[in-house]
């Protein structure tokens, strides 16, 4: 019998990248996701319930109706900016949301558990490339919800037969196009999209801020490819199957690139010269973040393989034509 694996959030960005994975590799996927975003998802190899982690009799049918052996918990908001803004809204989803689905994994001794954490949990960097035991400190709302998460795994995990993994991500980018995945989010806040948005528009990309300590000036980050980050929640949950301990980890390259780097990257791979505005810097962005991945090769046995620049942005690039043509499409269907 193939062993069922609940992924919250299966629906969305680096959700569904590992959930195709996943049912790839011969796991029933359960896919618990309420489209926030209002996505397309048209895909026959998971089952896919629509519904939202807070709803306690929901996930009392799924449990009841089947065996889960883990749970991958992606579902949850991620713009940094409106975190600020509006700290309940996250606290809700991200915690509270958290808290029920972890209640009901205990209750159901589901002891498995694999967690989207991010890089947001560190703040402002005292030293780079970043690693898990720098202090944390976040900057922002989104950041503490990871990290109030973060303790409240090693807390259940210290009370009851429960291990997880706490996945950091870095940034995550490119897309699974030939699958049809990619990136969905609304409104679209990250620069790899909106910069290939603006190359095939002609309208303006602005650039937050030049006037950083780095070499041309601009925020360097740690760009890592979805099918990167799909890989690596395979490895962890590998790792619990083998009776690995609860564990944080990295997920990132080690190599950086500034946004000017990722422009200049956009414009060669879209063939179209973009229309760049400096405007003022972006509250909470740290001048670079850079992860240190040796603890995830180490214990994971997992490295970026598909995460180099040109194929992250081709990747992506394919992904906005295909959603642009299919998006004009529709509206011409409906006239
Ligand atoms: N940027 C621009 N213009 C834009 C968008 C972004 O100049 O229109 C710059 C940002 O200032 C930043 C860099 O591009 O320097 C990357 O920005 P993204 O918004 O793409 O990504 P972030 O690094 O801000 O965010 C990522 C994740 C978050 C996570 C954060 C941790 O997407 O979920 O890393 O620091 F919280």
């Amino acid at each position: 019998m193939k062993e069922s694996i609940l992924i919250t959030g299966g629906a969305g960005y680096i959700g569904s990248h590992t959930a195709y994975l996943l049912a790839q590799k011969g796991y029933h996927v359960i896919i618990l996701d309420d489209f926030y975003y209002k996505q397309p998802f048209n895909h026959s190899w998971a089952t896919v319930i629509k519904g939202n982690v807070c709803d306690d009799h929901l996930l009392d049918k799924i449990f009841s109706q089947f065996s889960i052996n883990a749970i991958m918990h992606f579902a949850g908001f991620i713009a940094v900016g409106e975190s600020v803004q509006n700290p309940f809204k996250y606290y809700d989803n991200n915690v509270v949301n958290t808290l029920t689905l972890l209640k009901k994994a205990i209750q159901y001794k589901i002891n498995k558990f694999i967690f989207s954490s991010s890089a947001a949990v560190y703040g402002l960097p005292d030293q780079l490339p970043l690693k898990e035991d720098h202090k944390t400190l976040p900057v922002n709302a989104y950041g503490n919800t990871k990290l109030v998460v973060e303790y409240l795994l090693s807390d259940v995990a210290r009370a009851y037969d429960f291990k997880f993994v706490a996945l950091r991500y870095f940034n995550a980018c490119g897309a699974e196009f030939h699958h049809g995945l990619g990136e969905y989010h609304q409104p679209e806040t990250h620069i790899i999209p909106l910069a290939i948005r603006a190359a095939m528009s002609g309208k303006e990309f602005k650039i937050f801020g030049n006037d950083y300590d780095t070499p041309d000036q601009t925020c360097i980050r740690d760009y890592l490819h979805v099918a990167d980050l799909a890989l690596a929640h395979e490895a962890a949950l590998n790792y619990l199957k083998q009776g690995g301990l609860s564990e944080i980890f990295n997920l990132g390259t080690g190599r950086g690139y500034s946004v000017k780097e990722i422009l200049t990257t956009v414009e060669k791979v879209c063939g179209q010269k973009l229309q760049i505005k400096i405007c003022e810097r972006r509250e909470g962005d740290p001048a670079i973040l850079i992860a240190d991945p040796a603890k995830a090769q180490k214990y994971l046995g997992w490295n970026a393989k598909n995460s180099h620049l040109e194929k992250i942005i081709s990747d992506a690039y394919q992904f906005e034509r295909l959603s642009h043509r299919e998006s004009h499409l529709s509206k011409e269907a409906i006239i």
